[in-house]
């Protein structure tokens, strides 16, 4: 039988430093309960001053290639809403550091967390029509709010790659899918802030909207119903949402309310990374695929997922695959939760140390200290010129990431 196109390589990065939630409820005189219980976070990623989407999404990738043929790849499609340049796309940069081909071409696509699901289903169509071809989707993001507000305890950061093929052997994807499209202000980013802005309760209201909608389309373009799926991934922003998103799911599809039992077979797995790691944007939906294909203890071959992206602004898409024989032997679970369990701990002042560096925007050379404990560092700012360094060789294993005695240096 000849399979759809899907997922024929995952791999995801997230850096080499973090912060409990704990932590930073005390400091922010909060109950620790309301980020832990309430939002389902218990730490988060916080990227170092030289580490940035391109040197993440070129760590992702570069596990996700392994073993590939090069010559194969038709192009390399870059997700972000942490773009690090107004034209040049940041698939270019990576392109060069992982060493793709001169014939591979790149670009960049955009619209909040759900780019990355755009993305997915062009790669989807193209390599439909040449299966000989395989296309790289990498989406990598910094998710920020500012200190002290409501979103910060949401934040977090990572990237991930998939490399899609008309020979998956992880996830082939079904055609059917569900979109909705609304033009609404739920969360945004001016091109002249760090942060985003979010009016936050309203985000999850027209989260629920979207998943309602796009929902409606798939099942009218599928037939499918609720009972047909045997585990679900959703964009994970925090992992309560995801709950929240769920049992909203079951009540629109005539399932009334889920009980706990439920949640935790059904959703469980897919949120053990999001739930360290913190929203990476584009890439959250797919680290949650990851973790799910990864921590689930039964056998999934054959089981269909349904995945529900979205990106605020807003766009979303519901969709679904089926999970391939053999998978468990393409995943790199040890790689994934070896680097989760690596991070050094920051304390907050740390934290708000990281957060606050920010490369120079007036035009002067500059260069970062280390940190990386990725493969990929960005060395500074030469004649306005972001420049891009390989700190080890592919083959060998992560660096470590340097002390936070070097953060007085940031
Ligand atoms: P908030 O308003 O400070 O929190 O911010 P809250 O008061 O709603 O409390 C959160 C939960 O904790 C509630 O649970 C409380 O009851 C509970 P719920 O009622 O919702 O089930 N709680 C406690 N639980 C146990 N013990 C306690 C306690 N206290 C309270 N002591 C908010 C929450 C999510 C609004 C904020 O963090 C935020 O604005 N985050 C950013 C926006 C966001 O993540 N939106 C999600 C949907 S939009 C989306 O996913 C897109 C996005 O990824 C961007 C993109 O697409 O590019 C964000």
């Amino acid at each position: 039988m000849r399979m759809n196109a899907g997922i024929e390589a995952l791999a995801f990065y997230t850096p080499g430093f973090s912060l409990g939630l704990e932590a930073l409820a005390r400091h922010r005189r909060q109950d620790p309960q309301k980020y832990i219980t309430g939002l389902g976070q218990q730490r988060m990623s916080v990227p170092p001053p030289d580490e940035d989407v391109v040197t993440m999404a070129a760590n992702a990738a570069a596990r996700a290639l392994e073993g590939c043929d090069l010559s194969s790849l038709d192009s390399i499609i870059f997700a972000t809403e942490s773009g690090v340049d107004q034209s040049k796309a940041a698939a270019i940069y990576v392109h060069q550091l992982i060493g793709l081909p001169t014939t591979c071409k790149a670009f960049e696509i955009k619209q909040a967390c759900c780019g990355s699901t755009a993305a997915l289903q062009m790669a989807q169509a193209l390599v439909t029509l040449r299966p000989d071809k395989r296309v790289l989707i990498v989406a990598s993001d910094v998710a920020r709010y500012g200190l002290g507000t409501a979103g910060e305890p949401t934040q977090g950061a990572g990237a991930m790659a998939i490399l899609v093929s008309a020979t998956p052997k992880l996830l082939s994807f079904d055609p059917e899918s569900g979109s909705y499209t609304e033009d609404v202000m739920d969360f945004w980013r001016p091109n002249y802030m760090d942060e985003a802005l979010v009016d936050g309760k309203y985000s999850i209201k027209i989260y629920l909207k979207a998943l309602s909608e796009s929902w409606n389309g798939y099942h009218a373009d599928s037939g499918r119903r609720f009972e047909d799926f045997t585990r679900f991934c959703y964009h994970l922003p925090f992992t309560r949402m995801a709950e929240k998103a769920h049992r909203h799911l079951a009540r629109i599809t005539g399932h009334g309310e889920l009980t706990h039992a439920d949640l935790e077979t059904h959703l469980r797995p897919s949120l053990r990374y999001n739930q360290v790691t913190g929203n990476s944007y584009t890439a959250s939906l797919y680290v949650g695929l990851i973790s799910l294909l990864e921590t689930d203890p039964i056998d999934l071959t054959g089981k269909r997922i349904g995945l529900f992206s979205y990106g605020s602004g807003c766009m979303a898409t519901y969709f679904s695959g089926v999970v391939v024989e053999g998978y468990r032997e393409h995943l790199r679970a040890d790689q994934h939760q070896r680097m989760l369990g690596d991070r050094i701990e920051l304390t907050v002042p740390e934290y708000e140390r990281f957060y606050e560096h920010r490369l120079p925007v007036t035009g002067e050379d500059y260069a970062t200290t280390v940190h990386t404990c990725g493969k990929f560092r960005i060395a500074g700012i030469r004649n306005h010129k972001r420049i891009y360094e390989q700190v080890s060789d592919l083959s060998e294993p992560m660096p470590a990431a340097s002390g936070v005695a070097t953060l007085s240096r940031v």
